[in-house]
């Protein structure tokens, strides 16, 4: 057979130019995790070309198994026909070769194909034809294949096919970073959008900073979109077009400089937002979040020149609660408001590596509304300022704050320190210390007086009351 051969051929080859090398250049094993579950690993054994066979073993297979085929990192360049695999979802890696070809009917022996990733290759738009995914051809029309997830990812690919998803009415998952498209075209946007069942989009690292409505028109599905490490310099609008269906945005590594009430607009159902690693972004304006009805987890991390968050971003969505996990850390952020959210409602605060001002407000919010509950063991954030306190945990700072006194937790077993005297004390305290002086002074002046009266009183009187006498003795 064709591969045997070609396999001691490169053996041949390797003992003559690499010795040892050669126990790479093997043929496929078979793994038999249990009946219903195989793997055939024909990765890293320098393999050039598709298989015209797969061991014997996998005849064998039950029918109604899960067969997983891996050719990955070898050095295949053009995909012929894959050979009949058994099972009832075949999945097949093709990660990592130098493909620059696929063939017309590529994969039709393989109706059950759910599974294909084509990821780190040099395929091209030009490559990507509806063709390729045809399925087996009966009465005059090629079926189609089951085919759910497509990787991509790591390609050449500029722009796609307008029919390349023809034969996949089932593709659930599809990954397109990594690859230079930067302007999503006409065609690519019909392709996008005639992948109806699409729940999972990945468009992460295509040097896009646009997405016309008409992308998305069609993906009344769309579940995950992954939109980081491109031009953008806003969310784009159009993602509201699938704003009913989208639970799970990530949004990293953009041009962006602030969030704000348009950011996020018709996004209502979303579960889980992650903002991340956005160089660029300065600040949260108010209402930012308030389109985002049902959001779960927000990851507002690695922005390192977030500096402020309005007090409103979370504007109209307090009586409604429904964040759990918010996760603010490694930003530029100093201070923020206490009214900022119901702190008590969350389950996960994280808040380290920021540029933390340990003010009362902090206090307030990590003691009494209990944020300090919140954090990771170990991820407990500490103040950068004032200087007295920097390094300090911020849940160790709550003595000196005034109306937090009063909360029994914290207050009552605290001890007197003079490291927890703002300047403001300070001065009361002075000026407490020179009224009871001013008092004591006041006080000792009194009595001296009191004294010197009653001194003279009492020595005269008996004079006086002798020279009454005296003198009512004489009158
Ligand atoms: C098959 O086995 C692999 C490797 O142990 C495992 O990761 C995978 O989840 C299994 N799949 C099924 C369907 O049991
Ligand atoms: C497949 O084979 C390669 C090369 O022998 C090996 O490095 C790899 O661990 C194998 N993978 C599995 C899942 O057994
Ligand atoms: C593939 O294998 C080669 C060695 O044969 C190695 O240099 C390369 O890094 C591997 N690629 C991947 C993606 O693992
Ligand atoms: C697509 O999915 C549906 C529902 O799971 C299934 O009935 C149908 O056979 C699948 N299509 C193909 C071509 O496998
Ligand atoms: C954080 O903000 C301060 C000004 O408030 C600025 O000097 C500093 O460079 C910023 N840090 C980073 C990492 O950008
Ligand atoms: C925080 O306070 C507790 C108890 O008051 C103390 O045991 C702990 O050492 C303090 N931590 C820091 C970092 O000062």
């Amino acid at each position: 057979m064709y591969y045997f051969m070609l396999c001691k051929v490169l053996v041949i080859i390797g003992c003559v130019t690499a010795g040892l090398a050669v126990a790479k250049s093997k043929e496929c094993d078979v793994l038999v995790v249990d009946e219903d579950n195989v793997t055939v690993n024909c990765s890293k054994r320098g393999i050039s070309a598709i298989p015209d066979s797969w061991p014997e073993q996998l005849a064998a297979v039950n029918k109604d198994s899960q067969v997983r085929i891996t050719l990955f990192n070898n050095s295949i360049t053009d995909v012929t026909q894959f050979p009949v695999a058994p099972g009832a979802r075949v999945a097949i890696s093709l990660r990592a070769n130098r493909i620059v070809e696929i063939r017309d009917d590529a994969f039709n022996n393989i109706e059950r194909l759910f599974f294909l990733d084509l990821s780190y290759n040099r395929i091209t738009g030009e490559v990507l034809r509806s063709e390729i995914f045809q399925g087996p051809y009966n009465d005059g029309v090629y079926a189609d294949i089951a085919l759910e997830t497509l990787d991509l990812a790591h390609n050449e690919i500029h722009s796609l096919d307008r029919y390349l998803f023809q034969y996949t009415p089932n593709l659930t998952r599809l990954d397109l970073s990594d690859n230079p498209i930067e302007i999503l075209d006409h065609v690519t946007i019909l392709a996008l959008s005639s992948a109806t069942q699409l729940e999972v989009l990945n468009l992460s690292g295509t040097g896009i900073d646009d997405i016309p409505l008409d992308a998305f028109r069609g993906l009344v599905n769309l579940q995950m979109i992954d939109l980081s490490n491109n031009k953008f310099v806003t969310v784009p609008e159009s993602l509201s077009l699938v704003g009913t269906t989208l639970k799970y945005l990530t949004f990293n590594n953009n041009p962006i400089v602030e969030l704000n009430d348009d950011s996020f607009i018709g996004l209502s159902n979303l579960y889980e937002l992650e903002v991340g690693e956005n160089q660029l972004l300065e600040e949260v304006k108010r209402s930012t979040f308030t389109p985002l009805k049902r959001l779960r987890v927000l990851h507002l991390c690695h922005n390192p020149n977030l500096r402020f968050i309005s007090h409103l971003a979370f504007r109209g969505l307090k009586d409604k609660w429904t964040l759990k996990e918010v996760y603010l850390d490694d930003n530029n952020l100093s201070e923020l408001s206490t009214d900022l959210m119901p702190w008590g409602k969350l389950e996960v605060l994280g808040m380290t590596n920021n540029d933390w001002l340990c003010n009362c407000d902090l206090a307030n919010i990590v003691t009494k509304q209990e944020a300090g509950t919140k954090f990771k063991s170990g991820e407990i954030p500490y103040c950068a300022a004032p200087m007295r306190l920097a390094g300090e945990y911020i849940t160790n700072i709550t003595g000196f704050c005034p109306t937090l006194d009063s909360t029994p937790e914290s207050a009552k077993n605290k001890k007197f320190s003079f490291g927890n005297l703002r300047p403001k004390h300070l001065l009361w305290s002075i000026f407490g210390v020179a009224m009871v002086a001013l008092f004591g002074m006041l006080l000792g002046l009194l009595v001296n007086t009191l004294k010197t009266f009653y001194k003279t009183k009492v020595k005269s009187q008996p004079i006086k009351y002798v020279n009454i006498n005296a003198d009512s003795s004489f009158a």
